[in-house]
Formats: C-alpha cells, sequence, structure tokens
C-alpha cells in the first residue's frame, strides 16, 4: 500500500487534510484511467472486449466527476473558479482567467484572501503562463 499521496509527514495533518489528499489521489488515479481506456479501444479490434471497456471507461468518467464534486465541495474557492470555467463557451484560457479574478485573484488559502506578502497556495502556473506570451 502506498502513502504517495502525502507530501508532509502524515501523522502531522488532520484527518481532513488526510481525506482531500486520497481524493486527490484518486482523481488522479481515475483521470490515468480514462487515459489508459481511450488508449486500449482505440486500438482493440474484439468487438465485445471493446465494448466491455467502453463500459469501464463511463464507470471511470462517473468516478472522476463525484470526486471532483466532493472536492469542489471541500473547497468553495475551487468550486467557484471551476464554475467560471466547466460547461462555459469560449475561450477556455480566458474564462480561467476571469473566473480566477472573480475569485479574488491567485494566492490565499481557499475561502479566503491571501495574507499579506503571500503568495498563497499558487503553484505559479498563472505567471509562468504570462511568460510564455
Ligand atoms: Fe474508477
Amino acid at each position: 500500500m502506498g502513502f504517495e499521496q502525502y507530501h508532509e509527514p502524515a501523522g502531522e495533518l488532520s484527518a481532513e487534510t488526510r481525506t482531500f489528499a486520497r481524493m486527490c489521489a484518486n482523481l488522479t488515479e481515475e483521470a490515468e484511467a480514462i487515459g489508459w481506456y481511450e488508449q486500449r479501444i482505440s486500438l482493440e479490434q474484439d468487438p465485445a472486449a471493446r465494448a466491455i471497456m467502453m463500459d469501464s471507461l463511463v464507470e471511470e468518467y462517473k468516478h472522476f466527476s463525484m470526486e471532483l464534486e466532493y472536492l469542489f465541495r471541500a473547497k468553495p474557492r475551487w468550486r467557484e473558479i471551476a464554475r467560471g470555467i466547466l460547461f462555459q463557451d469560449g475561450d477556455i484560457v480566458a474564462n480561467g482567467t476571469a473566473a480566477e479574478a472573480a475569485a479574488g485573484g491567485g494566492g490565499g488559502h481557499d475561502g479566503g484572501p491571501a495574507p499579506a506578502g503571500s503568495n498563497g497556495p499558487s503553484l505559479g502556473i498563472g505567471s509562468l503562463k504570462e511568460q510564455n506570451r
């Protein structure tokens, strides 16, 4: 059994944070499974085997979606940003930029503003995006 979902000592993490990390790991695994089934289905010649794998693929869509919804409920700010991106027409990057700005911009912990002088939990992806323009 692997414990790779923790990047900090598990004993120092709250039960809530451990559950959140587990659900993030689950979400990653569902996304991987979706990618693997796509590859297998694209190559499989046997119709019955393809049908079974298609059924499995749809199950992974459900699992991924349920886990994503769980994480959104745990992190309202994430949910708010996602609401501005998911199921929206138009440019995905522009929608993302607008959704992040509407949620109070980058940085800060979920549900609150960034502490003064803090870059918050941001991985800096937005700033990398700006550098590549
Ligand atoms: Fe699954």
